[in-house]
C-alpha cells in the first residue's frame, strides 16, 4: 500500500457486541484511542447499520463486514447503499462475478472493496466436501490473482498468509488481518494468530482486533498498547 498510515489508523476494532447500546458504550470508552471500527453480522443484524453513518459523521472509519455474495445486480445495489452510508471498507466473497459487480458499483465513492479469499475456518477437507477440486493454498492463490485482475482494493487474510499474499499481489493491495493477539492475551477460538508487531512485519496494512480490546478490563488501555506496538513495528 502506498499511503502512509498513522499507527492508530491501522487498528480496526471489531464491534462484536450484541446491541447498539453496547457498541456505543464501547466507542465512548475508546474515545480518541480508536479511529476505525468493524461492524459484522452480530451488530448489523441487531440494528447496527445506521451506526455507519453516525460514526462516519463523527470522523471515524467503518469496515462493514457483511461478506456479500449474490447475483451481480444484487451485489451492486447493496454496494451502492453501503457507500451512501459512508462506509470505508466492505467485504465480499472472492468469486469473480461478485468481485466484478462490487468494484463496478463502488465507482469512485471512496468505499473500498475487500475480498475474503477462503474463510479461515476452512481446511482442504472442508473445501472438498463443498465440491472444490483445489486445496486451501491453491484456491487462495487463484482468488488473490483474480482479485488483483478485477481491481479489488484489499484482501482479508490470516497474518500467517500475509507475507505469501504480499508476494502474489504486490504493494498496492491492502492486506487486512484478523487473528491478532498481543502477547499474553487469551487466544479464544482463533487458530492462526500473531502479535500486532509480527503481523505488521509480515506485511499487514490493517489489523482487526476484537476480544483483546472489547473484552479487556480496560479497553482504552488495551487499544493504546496495541497502537503503541504497531508504531514500534513500523519505524
Ligand atoms: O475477537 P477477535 O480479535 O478474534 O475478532 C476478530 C474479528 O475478525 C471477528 O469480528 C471475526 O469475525 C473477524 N474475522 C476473523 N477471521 C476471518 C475473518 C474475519 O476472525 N477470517
Amino acid at each position: 500500500m502506498s499511503e502512509k498510515l498513522a499507527a492508530r489508523d491501522r487498528m480496526i476494532v471489531a464491534l462484536d457486541l450484541p446491541s447498539v447500546d453496547a457498541a456505543e458504550a464501547m466507542i465512548a470508552k475508546l474515545g480518541d484511542s480508536a479511529s476505525f471500527y468493524k461492524i459484522g453480522y452480530q451488530l448489523a443484524y441487531a440494528g447496527g447499520l445506521p451506526m455507519v453513518r453516525r460514526l462516519a459523521d463523527a470522523g471515524k472509519k467503518v469496515f462493514v463486514d457483511l461478506k456479500l455474495h449474490d447475483i451481480g445486480n444484487t451485489v451492486a445495489r447493496g454496494v451502492e447503499s453501503l457507500s451512501a452510508l459512508g462506509a470505508t471498507f466492505l467485504t465480499v466473497h472472492a468469486y469473480p462475478q461478485t468481485m466484478k459487480a462490487a468494484v463496478a458499483a463502488r465507482g469512485d465513492s471512496g468505499l473500498k472493496i475487500l475480498a475474503v479469499t477462503v474463510l479461515t475456518s476452512y481446511d482442504d477437507a472442508d473445501l472438498q466436501e463443498a465440491g472444490y477440486r483445489l486445496g486451501v493454498r491453491e484456491l487462495v492463490e487463484q482468488r488473490a490473482h483474480q482479485a488483483q485482475d478485477i481491481g479489488i482494493d484489499g484482501l482479508v487474510c490470516s497474518p500467517e498468509e500475509a507475507a505469501h499474499l504480499r508476494g502474489i499481489v504486490g504493494p498496492s493491495i491492502a492486506l487486512v488481518t484478523p487473528g491478532i493477539r498481543p502477547a499474553g492475551a487469551a487466544v479464544g477460538d482463533q487458530k492462526r494468530i500473531m502479535t500486532p508487531a509480527r503481523a505488521i512485519m509480515a506485511g499487514a496494512d490493517y489489523l482487526v482486533v476484537g476480544r483483546p480490546i472489547v473484552e479487556a478490563a480496560d479497553p482504552k488501555a488495551a487499544a493504546d498498547a496495541i497502537v503503541q506496538e504497531i508504531a514500534t513495528a513500523t519505524v
